[in-house]
């Protein structure tokens, strides 16, 4: 077993700064590395917004990392086995199999159409997957954390778990999560020694506040394991639709344990001999991005399995909240669920950047579930994409059109006078590295506003130097007073674009191409380009029609 001066070694991939994964690796890792995962989807359901939101922000961040230069690895997939699995193919008159590849196409399906950047896919049915999983839980028995024993409890059969006496108890014994009734439950399991970590659990905890967020979460799993832990059943009898326990047939994996183990299995890292071997550099993962509900299983069990097999711990488990709609909540029996189709309507209206845009800074990242209102999403739409950032693109671009006929003019006399209010290369600097601070931390509605702020500031320097006046006139000293005026205001709107591309990746690739950039993220890095400066004089700026055209409720 392992001792708690173990958990010091595995916890050194952590660095002092709570809320900054990325900054932990550096005594470590000698190639910056960034590592992010979603939750892999149950196949008995369909995608919908919260499968969606999920992977957009995984996505989103995934894309800031690649273009800062990072070595990136992004990862989704699917969950397939599973009495619910295995249940619903049943009542479909198919095997669990074919329900699993019907609906994980689905999903592949979705993403791909959303553009989703995910390096791989996994499915917990591949053969990849199945073997790695039965080498860890191998090990587990060897080392004696999983053992066979009895266990009769509560089981929610909707979320595959058993439930606590106390817990099923306060619930009047129904499910927490759906409200439909408890079964009492019998079975002989292997069981994984849980209670004999509570007390790394907590030092895991206390020594490292960032790792799980946000804070009210973190609270909530201090208040679980407050109540005390119990050993958890890792296996099943009572149905076939898994992963067999290795020299016990008749034992199915618990599909929990089958899916956390997709984090690692994806990377190779029960398997020499596999390809995906390579990819073992990128653990520990910096981010597990996953829903509220799903929490326990990832901040608890999951690091208590990885001490259990000797290997490091992710930095952060990400547990956000869930979206709601028009104030109420979703469920299929409502009828309200936002589904795809309805994904699909708001994208072919606003287009796929803006349904990204509310996404990210709108979704429920914090510790309160947020609200999907139609108007506010026209609301937002009109305020940030058409009237902000698509208005200022076009204003300028045609600014600059018409008085110097799309070159854009040279701004190395700064004569200026402008009262020291607007001292562009500061501004620019100190936006650049707010949004940075806060998208390294996925607080990204903060960083992505920041970002819309700059472009903000442009409009109010705009108003406040009023160039259209200035060029109404033809003494020298105005045309260069003027120039150097729409120099400041694209040179501001090209670096608010380069933080905004990770989550308006074809949006802002049509502003570059008006504005005259060639730039591959990646290629070119986002330090390289984010200095002040970097926009040429005479480069040459086309004049479009606009980026985001205003929305107007039909009559
Ligand atoms: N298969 C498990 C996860 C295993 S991970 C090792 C599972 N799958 S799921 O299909 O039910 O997906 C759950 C995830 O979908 C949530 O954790 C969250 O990421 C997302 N959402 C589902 N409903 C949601 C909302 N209403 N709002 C936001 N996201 C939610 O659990």
């Amino acid at each position: 077993m392992p001792t708690l001066d173990d958990n010091r070694l595995l916890l050194s991939a952590f660095d002092d700064e709570a809320t900054n994964p990325r900054a932990k690796f550096a005594d470590i890792q000698t190639t910056p590395m960034f590592y992010i995962t979603t939750p892999i989807y149950y196949v008995n359901d369909r995608p919908h917004i919260g499968h969606i939101y999920t992977t957009t922000i995984a996505d989103t961040l995934a894309r800031f990392q690649r273009f800062r230069g990072e070595d990136t690895f992004f990862l989704t997939g699917t969950d397939e086995h599973g009495l619910k699995v295995e249940k619903s193919a049943a009542d479909a008159g198919i095997s669990p199999l074919e329900q699993a590849d019907r609906n994980a196409a689905e999903f592949t399906a979705v993403f791909d159409e959303l553009n989703m950047s995910n390096d791989d896919f996994i499915r917990t049915t591949q053969a990849r997957h199945e073997s790695q999983v039965q080498t860890f839980v191998q090990k587990l028995i060897d080392t004696g954390d999983v053992y066979l024993g009895e266990y009769e409890g509560w089981y929610d059969v909707g979320q595959e778990e058993f439930v606590p006496e106390n817990r099923a108890k306060d619930s009047d014994y129904k499910s927490p999560i759906n409200g439909k009734p408890l079964i009492r439950s019998k079975e002989q399991n292997y069981f994984f020694r849980l209670s004999s970590y509570q007390e790394r659990l907590e030092a895991l905890y206390r020594d490292h506040p960032g790792f799980v967020r946000p804070d009210a979460r973190r609270n909530e799993m201090l208040g679980r394991m407050r109540d005390g832990l119990m050993d958890v059943p890792m296996t099943r009898t009572s149905f076939k639709w898994g992963i067999p326990i290795p020299n016990d047939p008749e034992h199915v994996i618990y599909v929990w344990v089958d899916a956390l183990f997709n984090y690692i299995t994806a990377i190779g890292m029960g398997d020499d001999s596999l390809p995906e071997a390579e990819r073992r550099k990128y653990w520990p993962a910096q981010y597990h991005v996953i829903g509220k509900e799903i929490l326990f299983f990832h901040a608890v069990l999951w690091p208590a399995i990885l001490m259990a097999l000797d290997i490091p711990l992710p930095q952060c488990v990400y547990a956000h909240s869930f979206w709601i709609r028009e104030g109420r909540k979703m469920s299929k029996s409502l009828g309200n669920f936002i589904e795809t189709e309805t994904v699909r309507d708001y994208i072919e209206e606003f287009g796929l950047d803006a349904w990204r845009w509310f996404m990210t800074t709108q979704g429920p990242l914090g510790s309160t579930d947020a609200d999907f209102a139609d108007s506010k999403f026209k609301e937002v739409y009109n305020t940030d994409l058409a009237n902000t950032f698509g208005n200022s693109a076009n204003r300028v671009a045609n600014m600059i059109c018409k008085y110097f006929d799309g070159n854009v003019p040279d701004a190395t006399d700064q004569s200026f006078d402008d009262d020291g209010d607007w001292d562009w290369p500061t501004i620019a600097e100190s936006s650049v590295s707010t949004v940075a601070h806060h998208l390294e931390r996925i607080e990204l509605a903060h960083g992505f506003n920041a970002a819309m702020d700059l472009v903000r500031k442009v409009d109010a320097y705009i108003d406040a130097t009023r160039p259209f006046t200035l060029a109404k006139s033809d003494a020298p000293e105005d045309q260069k007073q003027l120039g150097y005026i729409l120099y400041n205001c694209a040179e501001a709107l090209r670096i608010a674009s380069l933080y905004m591309h990770c989550v308006m990746p074809w949006k802002i690739a049509a502003f570059w191409e008006m504005y005259g950039q060639s730039i591959t993220p990646g290629e070119d890095t986002l330090d390289g380009l984010s200095s002040w400066g970097g926009l040429k004089p005479g480069t040459v700026i086309t004049k479009c029609p606009p980026l985001f055209p205003r929305y107007q409720e039909p009559k």
